[in-house]
């Protein structure tokens, strides 16, 4: 029973990552495909009712067409009230396509409404890992993208074992060749990687990478740039200087990374409090929250938006 369950779910998994559907699409799909398959049966009868056809074989022939030519106007009605339209009408243009020998485009029905092209992410990580955790779960089954593979300067580092937990790749640099800017070019490139994703990743992008990717890495800083950045200021020696400031807000600040540290163009910030009698392990943890909580959208939105454009 529980087997037999198991590959009901893997058939439906299969055909969500055939259609590029979500699980509530598929749940749609598949009900239009139902209701469509019932109408066409139930209009066929009738149908059959007004032809003056008497033979078994002759019956069956005229059943069959009519069956044929009555579906795709079923299912693409049924479509309409369950918002499925857009898709049934590129799967049916597919088959016409098949049925014709022409090629056909394939139109968008992606419930994120952009379909242009996919993207591969490489996240740049040096520590325990929680962001790249969260980007890679948040990603995981994306339609457009994907993480294709985790960039790492630390042996032994938290965020390697969770790449391996995710069966992602791996690639651990090395300070003298990372800083030349292009040995890492060709392992990037084979990995199709399009975007780049700084999660705590301590060392200074180099100016070849900036130029191999302009617009296309992206960082998450701990604090309300530009305030608390620079070179030195990473994890909790941010939470530091911030309480030891007085500040009464903090923050975390997501931006393009350009040449210098923590300075490309801000793309969201979000703030929190800083109580009184937080230590910068307390602080740690409810920047962590907003990180986790806000960076794979933005990531998702940044990307999503960039596509649109490049389309
Ligand atoms: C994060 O808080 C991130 O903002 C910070 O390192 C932490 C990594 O945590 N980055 C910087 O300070 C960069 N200047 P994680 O390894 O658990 O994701």
């Amino acid at each position: 029973m529980l087997k037999q369950f198991c590959l009901v779910c893997g058939m439906f998994e299969k055909l969500r990552h055939k259609w590029k559907v979500d699980s509530t699409q598929l749940f749609l799909v598949i009900t239009t495909f139902a209701v469509g398959g019932s109408l066409t049966g139930i209009a066929a009868r009738k149908l059959m009712t007004l032809l003056p056809v008497q033979q078994a074989v002759l019956w069956t022939i005229l059943y069959i067409i009519i069956m044929t030519l009555t579906w795709p106007v079923m299912v693409l009605v049924v479509s309409i009230p369950l918002g499925q339209f857009p898709f049934f009408k590129n799967y049916l243009a597919r088959i016409a396509s098949r049925i014709s020998g022409s090629p056909h485009k394939t139109e968008n029905v992606n419930p994120h409404k952009v379909m242009p092209q996919n993207m591969n992410i490489a996240i740049f990580a040096s520590g325990a890992g929680s962001n790249a955790r969260k980007i890679i779960e948040h990603f995981s089954s994306h339609p457009q993208i994907k993480i294709a593979l985790v960039v790492c300067n630390k042996p032994g580092a938290g965020v390697l074992d969770i790449a391996a937990e995710h069966g992602i790749p791996t690639l651990l640099i090395e300070k003298e060749q990372f800083f030349r800017g292009d040995t890492y070019l060709p392992q990037l490139k084979d990995k199709g990687i399009g975007f780049i994703v700084l999660a705590g990743f301590l060392w200074k992008i180099p100016a070849a990478l900036i130029a191999a990717f302009p617009h296309h890495i992206i960082n998450i800083h701990p604090a309300l740039l530009p305030k608390y950045g620079g070179k030195g200021m990473y994890g909790s020696y941010v939470h530091e200087a911030v309480i030891a400031a007085g500040e009464k807000e903090s923050g975390i600040t997501i931006h393009y990374v350009d040449e210098q540290y923590d300075h490309g163009g801000t793309i969201f910030q979000a703030t929190c409090p800083v109580e009184p009698g937080d230590t910068p392990a307390s602080l740690a943890q409810r920047i962590h929250s907003l990180e986790h909580a806000h960076y794979p959208a933005v990531i998702e939105q940044t990307i999503l938006s960039q596509l649109v454009k490049n389309h």
